[in-house]
């Protein structure tokens, strides 16, 4: 194995034994920074030929071949070849064949170390972009189906039992706050990752007046770092990525989990579309959710990103140790996973179809109304713990005669309680259950109105960031 350049490497008589070469190379995961890398070279490059280093008839050249090499990557084109360690190291070696000499000049005032870490940066700044996009996406989906879906009943659950009804369409709203959230931690992901470590060169800065700033603007950075050890063995922009890709696939895991079960015949809530289904190979009248159930899965991945680059970065020596490569590929496995479930997320609900009679039939369960039926005791007075266990013992007794709460007798229920009176059957007749969850964020009509108006501001406002 020939070390790529003779020059940078005349240290070495050997070359690197294919035991360390093949844990060594990055250049099979890494080649996904090679838009960054040029373009920040390009904008060195111009740096450079700013403060005279690289001649006014040089900068042309290097700035052409860096395009010739940006045109063969982008075409896959690009002739990687074995004794490529990396691809800084590629690329630099590229421009060496195209231009010869002169591409010794642009790693003058720049190290692998810095520029590693604003490829990096410049990386997760567009993942993160790209995610919000993707989120922002989901949403306007789910604030649609809110919508057309705002007075359908259902019963809400908690502990998968059935809880207290509600709108349908405040369920669905509440997927698309988790999401909203989301959108929030992508987008100081991208802050974090705002901020241009270049110029720190290998660690202690560099003999150069570079105007990071100038490089800076010109790449899309807001800032620069202001400590030079700091910008080479900073990853946190990473792991704020993982960090929100993680509590983001989450999020996706359990609206994932709800359309499972949702979709199960025993419950019949609804129906995933074709496109998102897959049949059994033996039993014909299959059709399996599992989009779904993939949603569910994929969270723990990024997780395992997440803590695999926690535990590189793990009580590591500042600056730069060669741990660090380890950050890309679980970087690039999140980023796939994230952008593919997002878009799975949006295809999902562009096709999904409710049954409106499937949950207004389980939303009718009397026993959905035992908390109105003790709020009633409560309006008269009787302190809720108290009316919590008056309420306990008559759902006790339906539950024990298999009779339904209005089948109590008005004797039966003075029985219990003095205060249980006509309003009684009045509360349980459905539908004021609902609306009377008034509370600012409850479910009933008005509130889900200003909620759905809150949403379609939320959206407007993601919009024009
Ligand atoms: N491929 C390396 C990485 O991703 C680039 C930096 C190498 N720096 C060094 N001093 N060997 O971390």
């Amino acid at each position: 194995m020939a070390r790529h350049t003779d020059k940078s490497t005349s240290r070495f008589r050997e070359p690197p034994d294919p035991r360390f070469w093949r844990l060594n190379r990055s250049i099979e995961f890494d080649r996904h920074l090679a838009p960054y890398d040029v373009a920040q070279s390009r904008a060195h490059a111009r740096a450079l030929n700013r403060i005279g280093v690289i001649g006014d008839d040089e900068i042309a050249v290097i700035d052409d071949g860096l395009a010739t090499v940006a045109a063969e990557l982008e075409a896959g084109e690009f002739g990687f070849e074995p004794g490529d360690e990396d691809i800084h190291m590629a690329v630099e070696r590229r421009l060496g064949g195209l231009i010869g000499e002169l591409a010794g000049k642009l790693h003058t005032g720049r190290s692998r170390n810095d520029q590693v870490a604003t490829d990096i940066c410049m990386a997760v700044m567009d993942a993160s972009e790209s995610a919000g996009e993707r989120i922002a996406g989901v949403m306007e989906e789910l604030l649609r189906l809110a919508k057309e879906h705002r007075d359908w009943t259902m019963p809400g659950y908690t502990h998968l039992q059935r809880a207290q009804p509600v709108y349908l369409g405040h369920h669905i709203l509440s997927w698309f706050w988790m999401l909203s959230r989301d959108f929030d931690r992508f987008a100081a992901a991208r802050k974090a990752a705002s901020v241009m470590p270049l110029g720190a060169g290998a660690l202690a800065g560099v003999n150069w007046e570079i105007d990071r700033r100038a490089v800076a603007s010109e790449l899309g950075f807001e800032s620069v770092t202001v400590n030079s050890l700091d910008s080479t063995s900073n990853r946190d922009m990473v792991l704020d990525y993982l960090s929100a890709g993680s509590i983001c696939l989450t999020h996706l895991s359990r609206v994932g989990s709800e359309l499972v079960i949702w979709s199960s015949t025993e419950f019949g809530f609804c129906q995933l579309s074709e496109p998102f289904t897959s049949g059994s190979s033996i039993m014909p009248q299959k059709q399996n959710p599992d989009s779904a159930e993939l949603l569910r899965a994929k969270a723990p991945r990024v997780i395992g990103d997440f803590t695999t680059l926690l535990g590189v970065l793990h009580a590591l020596p500042l600056t730069y140790g060669k741990d660090m490569q380890e950050d890309k590929e679980p970087f690039f496995d999140a980023v796939e996973t994230v952008e593919a479930s997002l878009e799975m997320t949006a295809g999902i609900f562009e096709g999904i179809e409710f049954d409106r009679d499937r949950l207004a039939d389980a939303a009718s369960d009397e026993m959905l109304a035992a908390t109105e039926i003790a709020d009633l005791l409560v309006r008269r007075g009787v302190p809720f713990r108290e009316a919590h266990g008056i309420v306990g013992d008559l759902v006790r007794q339906c539950v024990e005669e298999g009779r339904d709460l209005s089948d109590l007798r008005p004797d039966e229920l003075s029985a219990r309680s003095s205060e249980l009176d006509d309003e009684y059957y009045e509360v349980l007749k459905q539908g004021s259950w609902l609306e009377s969850k008034r509370s600012e964020g409850g479910t009933s009509s008005a509130s889900l109105d200003a909620q759905i108006k809150l949403a379609g501001e939320r959206l407007q406002q993601i919009s024009s960031t």
